[in-house]
């Protein structure tokens, strides 16, 4: 059966080199499977990102962008993917929200779980991998990107925090997700990522 997995972390995680790697080991079993990212995903998405990315907004106006890239992402890729049977592999999703907008900026986490109930009650990813990694480590792999977009431009308090609100979400609901430890090197996480694989 087709699954909608979904990758999470702060930056700096590592996350979407294994993300691509995990891909193309799914794709070598046979399986169809989409490769997409939040913010972004759609046309639409992708502007969205842009603004997101780069420009200053109150907290509840990034926070409903988030989502209502992630509406437009839902029903123009994600929906539709798994309706015609492929796997679907995002770059990121609500976790995302809860961690960066909820416990990064300070938002209220009950309004974000409206905006979820609201936006996808009914589509949650099968399968989450969150890549952990404890803040110093991450900013240290941060500190070779030339070009730092306005989250990974946060201080490393931020980040302590967004680490946290990943961590309440694991707790929350245990059984959606597998953590990965991150701060191992390339090598052994692909381990990780390998007996993960043999498991779905
Ligand atoms: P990221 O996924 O890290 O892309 P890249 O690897 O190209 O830098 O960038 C997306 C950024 O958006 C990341 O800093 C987290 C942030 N974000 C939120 O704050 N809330 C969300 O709901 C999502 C999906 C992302």
């Amino acid at each position: 059966m087709n699954k909608f997995i979904s990758f999470e972390g702060m930056d700096g995680a590592g996350k979407s080199t294994h993300l691509n790697w995990f891909a193309e080991q799914l794709k070598a079993r046979g399986h169809e499977v989409i490769v997409t990212r939040e913010p972004g995903g759609t046309p639409l998405g992708e502007q969205l990102r842009e603004i997101l990315l780069h420009q200053k907004m109150s907290m509840d106006t990034e926070a409903l962008l988030m989502f209502a890239a992630r509406a437009e992402h839902i029903a123009q890729v994600i929906k539709p993917a798994l309706q015609a049977g492929k796997w679907v592999i995002s770059d990121r999703y609500t976790d995302a929200s809860f961690a960066y907008q909820g416990a990064g900026r300070g938002m209220d986490w009950q309004k974000l779980q409206q905006l979820e109930q609201w936006v996808h009650a009914d589509l949650q990813p099968d399968l989450t991998l969150f890549f952990d990694v404890p803040v110093q480590v991450a900013r240290q792999r941060l500190s070779n990107n030339v070009m730092l977009d306005k989250f990974e431009q946060e201080q490393g308090d931020f980040f302590e925090r967004v680490r946290s609100g990943y961590h309440r979400r694991v707790k929350e609901q245990p059984q959606r997700y597998a953590v990965i430890d991150a701060a191992q090197s390339l090598a052994q996480v692909t381990a990780q990522l390998v007996s993960l694989i043999a498991k779905i």
